[in-house]
């Protein structure tokens, strides 16, 4: 089973299992610490803002200008490791990211 590293925003980190195919905030979205998700995957909440480990983020595909627009306008935006969650393809090959939970916006 792959597996994803998720810190809270306790600063907790757990190791849970995901399934490839999914959106990683779909993974997120199940566990009690995880992604409010409001608009389901829109691209139009960013309720699903997370941080990717710097290791991590340059191995995602870029980020689509929607993706990017709404990213740039958190308060707690960050350029090099800010995703939405609901934008990014979870794989087999992303087996063992970290990814952290943003603070609620
Ligand atoms: S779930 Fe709403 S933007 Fe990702």
């Amino acid at each position: 089973m792959a597996r994803m590293f998720v810190v809270d925003r306790d600063g907790k980190e757990h190791d849970v299992e995901a399934k490839p195919g999914l959106k990683v905030m779909e993974i997120l979205r199940e566990l009690d610490y995880g992604v409010a998700a409001i608009c389901g995957g829109l691209c139009s909440c960013a309720t699903c803002h997370v941080y990717v480990d710097p290791s991590w983020a340059g191995r995602l595909p870029k980020p689509q200008s929607d993706e990017l627009e709404l990213l740039k306008e958190l308060p707690d935006y960050k350029e090099a490791t800010s995703r939405l969650s609901c934008q990014v393809d979870f794989t087999e090959a992303l087996s063992g990211i970290k990814v952290e939970i943003a603070p609620d916006t």
